[in-house]
């Protein structure tokens, strides 16, 4: 195929050409008495559809499912498909020719059959967009994550079938709209492994649910001289929370510091911890660095004086399994739009019994048991704290979400995110000026970083021409960022659609970029 053909030339850069396909396909098949010696020709086949039929478009290379599927084709009727070695992980994407380095290829280290990303990516329309003229690389996850189509397909079947308030009316759509969205919530409580369904109250977001707590429980029980722990590492909405109630209140705001790679010193908390703590609030993973914070560590700390824990997982939920039984907070934190579902919609997880203590922070329609003019009794959690009409529709979306990573499994995305991200760490710090900022061994979804005589937004914005989507700016947490010397880095973060060819061409972009830079910045 020459490389004047269209079709080739509208493959994405990066990305191996149907000629490599063809070479390491190859490899791969050991003919069987009768086959042809090696795959005929891809000349003959349309190269963003190969397989016929209707599947979608292709975009991007071939999985291991759709190599075995192609090479299935070539084995004579009769006959069973030759063994296939099975893959190492990647085999594909490692053998990216234009990154040597890139070619070891990286096995899988518990023996869970690795994801089929290109199987994944089909399930997210959004990622066949182009931008300027390139085919779109999402790795702004850590911002917000896109969204599959078993997600949009929910939201459209709810409006189409089921759009009704809940729990008030008697008619069919409010029975199939209160069902919907609390099946959600039971989902929710599955994917947390919450004990009852009771624990889980919907709301906007992560950074609604915290303010929950510290207008509800923390108005209650935070007093003068009382502490409240946070980590350098907090996004602003567990600091500025923490902050307007202690002043309120007069009480003091203590942050636990982090070492030179960002972590969480425990001597230095033990420390911090004593009798007048009374809340521990941190976050699972750092939303600017993609520290991966020692939570059990320090929730058992916090529980050897008697404070409270919030956890903030809102960087967490998209990458691990999460446990609330296991890790035992008194409360645990998430928006839905991090993990495949949509904006306005999220969770606050709080113990059964410290829900039904905690006094209701809105009042409305929804939350009560019984009205007077003199005096108004609530329900119990969780609707105690859902006053007035919910995000109904995107709660039933959240469901849908947890259904899709549910099925392909955390353990499995966990370890597929781990080999990116060693893969990332390893290709960003070759690149001459770059300083990646988080060097924990310990990290999840987000990479870090400045490179000497460039200024981030103009980084941002020389990866966006090359349509490469990340975050540049200090990403709400100004003072991990500044605990580091700087007011702002380029943060590419990670799902579970991103492949190494989508890192591949980020260190291209950036190699190109960095070498054209101007030395007189720093
Ligand atoms: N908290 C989101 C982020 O880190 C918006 O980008």
């Amino acid at each position: 195929m020459s490389t004047n053909d269209p079709a080739e030339a509208s493959l994405p850069q990066g990305w191996p050409d149907i000629g490599t396909i063809e070479r390491l396909a190859n490899q791969f098949f050991q003919a069987p008495p009768g086959a042809p010696a090696s795959i005929p020709s891809t000349d003959s086949l349309d190269p963003l559809n190969p397989l016929g039929g209707t599947a979608s478009p292709l975009i991007g290379i071939p999985g291991e499912g759709e190599l075995r599927e192609l090479l299935a084709q070539f084995v004579p009727a009769g006959t069973s498909a030759p063994p296939v070695a099975a893959p190492p992980y990647y085999f594909l994407e490692y053998a990216a020719p234009e990154f040597p380095s890139a070619a070891a290829v990286v096995p899988s280290t518990t023996g869970r059959e690795p994801l089929d990303v290109l199987q994944i990516r089909r399930d997210f329309p959004i990622l066949q967009e182009r931008v300027n003229g390139r085919p779109l690389i999402w790795l702004d996850n850590a911002a917000t994550t896109q969204k599959p189509q078993s997600v949009i397909d929910r939201l459209k079947y709810f409006y189409e079938h089921e759009n009704s308030n809940i729990h008030r009316a008697a008619h069919e759509l409010a029975a199939r709209a209160t069902d919907a969205y609390e099946q959600a919530r039971e989902k929710v409580r599955g994917f947390l492994n919450a004990s009852s369904a009771k624990e889980i109250v919907f709301v906007r977001g992560a950074t609604e649910a915290i303010n929950l707590v510290a207008q509800s429980w923390g108005r209650q029980h935070i007093g003068p001289d009382d502490e409240i722990l946070i980590t350098w590492l907090e996004h602003h909405a567990n600091i500025v929370p923490w902050q307007q109630l202690a002043t309120e209140k007069g009480a003091r705001l203590k942050v636990v510091p982090v070492d030179d790679s960002g972590q969480v010193l425990l001597d230095a908390y033990g420390k911090l911890l004593g009798p007048r703590t009374k809340l521990v609030s941190f976050t699972q993973v750092s939303n600017a660095l993609g520290i991966v914070t020692p939570a059990k560590q320090i929730i058992e700390g916090a529980r050897s004086v008697g404070a409270k824990v919030l956890l903030d997982g809102a960087q967490a939920v998209s990458h691990m399994r999460i446990d609330v039984q296991d890790l035992n907070p008194d409360w645990y934190v998430f928006s839905g739009h991090k993990v495949f579902a949509p904006t306005g919609i999220g969770v606050l997880y709080g113990k059964e019994e410290l829900l039904n203590e905690m006094q209701p922070w809105q009042g409305g329609g929804n939350m009560i048991k019984d009205v007077t003019f003199e005096r108004t009794t609530y329900q119990p959690a969780p609707l105690r704290f859902e006053a007035g009409t919910g995000n109904i529709g995107d709660a039933v979306g959240l469901g849908a979400a947890i259904d899709y990573v549910s099925r392909i499994g955390m353990e499995r995305i966990g370890e597929h995110e781990h080999q990116l991200m060693l893969y990332a760490t390893r290709l960003l710090n070759e690149i001459p000026g770059l300083r990646l900022i988080g060097t924990a061994p310990d990290k999840a979804g987000a990479l870090s970083f400045v490179i000497n005589g460039l200024r981030t937004e103009d980084i941002g914005s020389a990866l966006n021409q090359e349509g490469i989507a990340v975050r540049a700016g200090h990403h709400c947490a100004q003072p991990i960022l500044r605990r580091f010397g700087v007011e702002s880095t380029v943060r590419p973060s990670l799902a579970l659609y991103n492949t190494c060819a989508d890192i591949d061409a980020l260190v291209a972009a950036l190699s190109r970029i960095a070498g054209g830079r101007n030395p007189s910045i720093t």
